[in-house]
Order: C-alpha cells, then structure tokens, then sequence
C-alpha cells in the first residue's frame, strides 16, 4: 500500500470512529441492566459493544477488502497479512455505569505490525491517529509526548485486570511504590485512552497487564508515532500478545522499568 493510500485509509477511519462513538454515546442513558451480560468475571458485554463491532466491520470490509480482523466480540475472525484489529467499546465497565470515558479503538496491521491506529473519546470529541511515518495527531493537531525525565514529577496511569490472580499482590506493591514516588496514578478505565493519553503528554506512562492485542494496538502504535517508547514488563517487544505494557515518553522508560521489575519480577 502506499503512503498516500494509508493516510487516506487512515483518515476514512478517523470519520468511522466518530460515526461510531457518537452513536455509542447516544446509547448511554438508554442502557438498562438486562442489556448487560457478564462474560466472564466483571467482564462486561452489551448488544452496543456488538452493534457497534458489526458496523465497523462492515465498513473496513468496504474500505479495505483485503484485510482480515481480530476483534474483541468476534463478530468476525479472519487471519490474513494486513489485519484490522477492533475495540468497538473500550471501556465497558464505565459505559454501563454511565461514566463519560470510554472509546472506539482500531489498528491495522501488516505482517503483525502496526501500520495505522485510531482511538476516538466520544465525550470529548477527541480522536487520537497515527500511520505508518507519520507523526501522531489529536484531531487536526500534532501531538509529542512529555519531556519529563524525572518519576517524580510524573503522573502516572494504570488499570486493573478483570481475572484477579496471584499476580496482583506484586501489582498492588508495584501501585503503592508508585503512588509514593510519583505526582500520583489514575485508573480511567479505558487502557486506550490511557494510552493515547500518554502521547498527548498528559501522563508520562501507562503500564498494565492481563489486556489483549485489542485494547492496546492502536493506542500503542500512536504511543510511538508520539516519540514515546512501549515495552512489556522485561523490557522486550511482546506486549500486544505477552498481556504486559510499559509505555511510557521514552525520557522515563528506564527509571519506571527498574520499579515495574522490582514488584513483578519475582
Ligand atoms: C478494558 C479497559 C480497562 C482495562 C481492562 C480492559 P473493555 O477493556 O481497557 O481500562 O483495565 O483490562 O479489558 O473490556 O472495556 O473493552
Ligand atoms: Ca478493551
Ligand atoms: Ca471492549
């Protein structure tokens, strides 16, 4: 594909997203409890989350014919060279509570890299994209990550995994370290947002485990595309399928590192 093709193909699903976000933000208030479905412990599902899949990738189809998808609600799987990679809702959770953070991500990927990232805020109308070369943007602005080389000026984000094993105590000793040598920790609920937040500058890391390729492909790539480095807990490059992120502006990977591997590694 050529470069001009995939800023093109890019920008179609920027327009796709907000299509998409907006009608998952008008579902909102019409959520009621018999529309959730517990798909594994605190893991929640609802007809919007399928819906909102289903549309997008029927669209892509179109867009993109050659591609094949890995999604999160599996309303279609298809292995091929270039793959769309689909959130349709990331941040269930705080969807069916009625909290405003949630988002719509999307990758593509050739030969299992990242060549294209979307993740649209509906609430805040703001929709975060990347392509392979370019630079990352924030609607039509330019985003860099934050120069900040020091963890204790930073604010740092996370979240929670849905199936609580023996891991989380070590996490937990990872949060509280953290929390006493850093500006603080947010959990917003979305690892997309958390991502693409880290690009914008607004944190200067984000760091999780147990996520899946879905939630964290096109926040990742667009990470990157920002100057920012992402990394899974050892320091290697196996965090989309090894379910553990470090991603961070790159000025503070190494002092993070040392705390993540400190708790996690043992
Ligand atoms: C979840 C969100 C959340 C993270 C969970 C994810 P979902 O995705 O990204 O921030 O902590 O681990 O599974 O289920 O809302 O798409
Ligand atoms: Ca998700
Ligand atoms: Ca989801």
């Amino acid at each position: 594909m050529k470069d001009f093709e995939l800023k093109l193909l890019t920008k179609e699903v920027t327009e796709l997203a907000r299509t998409i976000g907006h009608s998952i933000k008008q579902e909102t208030a019409k959520i009621k409890d018999q529309d959730v479905v517990e798909k594994g412990k605190s893991n929640f599902v609802t007809y919007v989350d399928k819906a909102a899949e289903e549309t997008i990738v029927e669209k892509l189809r179109s867009l993109f014919p050659e591609a094949g998808f890995l999604t999160e609600e599996k309303t279609a799987q298809e292995k091929k060279d270039y793959m769309w990679i689909i959130d349709p809702l990331d941040g269930t959770t705080n969807f069916i509570h009625g909290v405003p953070l949630f988002s719509v991500s999307i990758a593509l990927q050739r030969k299992g890299e990242t060549i294209a990232g979307v993740v649209y805020e509906p609430n805040l109308d703001e929709c975060f994209y990347a392509w392979e070369g370019s630079k990352a943007y924030l609607n039509d602005k330019e985003l860099e990550v934050s120069d900040s080389d020091n963890l204790a000026d930073s604010l740092i984000a996370t979240g929670f995994p849905y199936s609580k094993d023996q891991k989380l105590k070590n996490y937990m000793s990872l949060l509280q370290d953290l929390l006493e040598s850093s500006h603080g920790v947010r959990r917003l609920g979305s690892a997309a947002v958390d991502l693409v937040y880290v690009a914008a500058g607004r944190y200067e890391a984000f760091y999780e485990y147990g996520l899946n390729p879905w939630d964290i492909a096109a926040g990742a790539f667009i990470v990157q595309q920002a100057g920012g480095k992402v990394t899974d807990f050892k320091g290697g490059s196996n965090y989309a399928d090894g379910k553990e992120i470090v991603a961070t502006n790159a000025a503070m990977h190494n002092e993070l590192m040392k705390k993540v591997q400190k708790h996690m590694s043992s």
